[in-house]
């Protein structure tokens, strides 16, 4: 098959879909982020990519502290809302039920089955976003969520997100075992 070129505006197949929690005026503020990756084995550090102009942005930069949520597939609603509207026009403190951890500008969602607990590391201005480069100092879950001791993908049901396209996915079925099925590799004669 012949590969055609496609242009250069793609994205990471797929992402994840997460909450960013921040404080605003002393309340809870929500904004969808797709963005965002684990790019530190210890300490645990994350990387998230979010627009300057958006308040959380902003908020992030005031507080040091953050908040990455994963909602799960019955959230979708309330998790497009934070992404289409702006904490400069809309009060998005009432949409979930919020607790706090060590950190105390670091609002998480009782309802999402995974909360990382982040402060801020470093800021990396780029051309639109703001990279942020946060440490988790926590992470909470509840025992539903967990088989033998670790997270399970197929209890919490998260979402998973394609741009351009614009649709949230469901994650299938696991298809093989990382770090163990290459070991059956075998060059062809
Ligand atoms: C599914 C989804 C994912 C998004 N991911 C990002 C992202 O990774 N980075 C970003 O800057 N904005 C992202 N957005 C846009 C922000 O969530 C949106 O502009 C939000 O209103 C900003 O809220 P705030 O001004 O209260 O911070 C996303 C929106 C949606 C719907």
């Amino acid at each position: 098959m012949e590969k055609i070129n496609i242009g250069k505006n793609v994205f990471i197949y797929p992402m994840p879909v997460t909450l960013l929690g921040t404080t605003v005026d002393g309340k809870a503020n929500f904004m969808a982020l797709g963005w965002v990756t684990r790019i530190n084995a210890n300490p645990p550090l994350l990387a998230l990519g979010v627009n300057k102009v958006h308040q959380s942005s902003k908020s992030i930069e005031e507080n040091r502290t953050f908040s990455i949520n994963f909602p799960n597939a019955d959230m979708i609603v309330e998790t497009d809302y934070c992404g289409l509207f702006s904490r400069k026009d809309i009060d998005k403190s009432d949409i979930f039920e919020v607790f706090y951890g060590e950190l105390e500008t670091a609002p998480m969602i009782k309802s999402c089955p995974l909360n990382l607990e982040c402060k801020l590391l470093h800021k990396y201005p780029l051309p639109t976003n703001n990279l942020f480069i946060g440490e988790i100092v926590a992470a909470y879950t509840e025992e539903r969520y967990l088989t033998d001791g670790k997270l399970d993908m197929s209890k919490m049901n998260p979402l998973l997100l394609t741009m351009p396209d614009n649709n949230y996915w469901n994650v299938g079925e696991p298809v093989g075992k990382a770090w163990s099925d290459g070991k059956k590799f075998k060059r062809k004669e």
